[in-house]
């Protein structure tokens, strides 16, 4: 089959590397893809929001699967225009519908979701901007720290954790005051949880699901854990801590109520569900849904899957997910995120990249990359994921790093302490 993959990111390059490999894949396009899902396939100038220009380039080019890797598009309804077009309807597809990514697209309606559903969250307020006159009120109410979430989308800017209550009445003023456009017109602010966090991902077709390999991704740009937050700068698989036993409280508490909401509230739902989930005492609380893949959790995920991926993201339109199994590498994967000078801040693109061909036993997903000729060049924060195997965390962490120094570019960056917290335990 032709398959038409949207996005570019490093966790769009795991997706065409595993695609690519598959007998079941014909031709592979990427829209619009990277210097590394060149590789794999043909990568097209369209925008994954672009609805009338993909509808066109599904039709020139008989594409008989989509997948989507990012949630804007999902948020912003793709799902839906190839539904409701009847030149595209019978296209199969994965992603869910709109409804469904706004699990992701709504802080406020994955709040309301989780709590209908029974599904563990902090406890939580919604203030729309009507509502701003009683937020000093209420957060004065409350201990600090205090966590305020933008509703919306906001380019993983979203959530601001403030440490006093001044600088928490300031910043619900300024979101509300639209700091965020629109995705701050409501803010919801909820209890502060302190934990370690993992991500749990799902395959579903609404009712019936496969649990994928669980990872832990590192947030902040500094070592231990320090600085702003970014798209993620490295990420581990499997977890130690997440256990059988914690697993199967996941699978309880959390993985099976969400899908009986999605069911009592008949959504449309096709595709990747991860859970962004928090330990506190034993129990697993949901940070946050997103209706897609996680970035760079898909680096360490995709790798430790020895089955066919194009098979399994397949059975989910063709109605067989039902039947599948899942074979997975038991060893570590950890990936190393090389990154802009600057970033998550103002950072500068177009610096050539060297080394890629010294890199030896990691494999190199490219994220912020073109090509220029035969010069790979940044185009982005976040570079390029040096993921590895090994026996240990530290093993397969090492070898990243490793790699990490024989690739250069002009202000490169990369934290040297991904998976160390979890190796005491490993
Ligand atoms: P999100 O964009 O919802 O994943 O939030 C970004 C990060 O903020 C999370 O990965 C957590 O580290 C942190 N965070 C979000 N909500 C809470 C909370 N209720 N308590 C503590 N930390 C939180
Ligand atoms: N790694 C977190 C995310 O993809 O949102």
């Amino acid at each position: 089959m032709n398959v038409l993959l949207l996005g570019n990111g490093g966790r769009e390059h795991a997706f065409a590397w595993k695609i690519s490999g598959s007998p079941l894949c014909s031709r592979l396009y990427i829209a619009p893809g990277n210097a590394g899902t060149a590789s794999c396939g043909e990568n097209v100038p369209i925008s994954p929001e672009d609805f009338p220009a993909l509808k066109a380039f599904c039709l020139e080019h008989s594409i008989g699967f989509v997948v989507v890797g990012p949630e804007a598009p999902l948020v912003k309804g793709i799902y839906d225009y190839f539904a409701g077009d009847p030149e595209l309807r019978d296209i199969p597809f994965l992603g869910p519908s709109r409804e469904g990514a706004q699990l992701e697209g709504s802080k406020a309606y994955a709040k309301a979701f989780m709590r209908e559903f029974d599904i563990p969250t902090a406890a939580y307020r919604e203030f729309p901007t009507k509502q701003l006159p009683e937020g000093p009120s209420y957060l004065a109410s409350q201990a600090p720290p205090y966590v305020l979430k933008a509703d919306g989308l906001a380019a993983g800017k979203g959530v601001v954790i403030c440490q006093t209550l001044e600088e928490a009445q300031l910043e619900l003023k300024a979101m509300l005051g639209g700091k965020f456009g629109q995705a701050s017109a409501r803010v919801v602010i909820e209890q502060f949880l302190s934990g370690i966090e993992f991500s749990v991902f799902i395959l579903t077709d609404g009712k019936s699901w496969v649990l994928l390999p669980e990872a832990k991704d590192y947030k902040r740009i500094g070592e231990g854990d320090t600085g702003p937050n970014t798209g993620g700068m490295g990420a581990v698989s499997p977890v130690p801590f997440a256990d059988e036993a914690m697993m199967e409280k996941v699978r309880k508490q959390i993985i099976e109520p969400t899908i009986r909401g999605i069911q009592q509230r008949k959504i449309s739902y096709h595709g990747f569900i991860f859970f962004g989930l928090i330990v506190v005492g034993g129990a697993p609380f949901v940070i946050e849904y997103n209706c897609r893949m996680g970035d760079p959790e898909t680096e360490v995920v995709f790798p430790r899957l020895r089955s066919d991926l194009l098979e399994l993201l397949f059975a989910v339109p063709s109605g067989r997910l039902p039947e599948m199994t899942l074979d997975v590498d038991p060893r570590f994967a950890a990936t190393v995120f090389l990154v802009s000078g600057g970033y998550p801040e103002a950072y500068e693109k177009g610096k050539p990249i060297d080394g890629l061909s010294l890199v030896e036993n990691s494999i190199p997903f490219h994220a912020g990359t073109t090509r220029e000729g035969e010069q790979v060049l940044t185009n982005g924060g976040r570079v390029l994921a040096l993921t590895s195997f090994g026996d240990s965390i530290e093993e397969a962490v090492r070898t990243s790093l490793k790699n990490a120094e024989r690739v250069s570019f002009d202000g490169k960056y990369y934290r040297r302490d991904i998976g160390f917290d979890l190796v005491i335990s490993d």
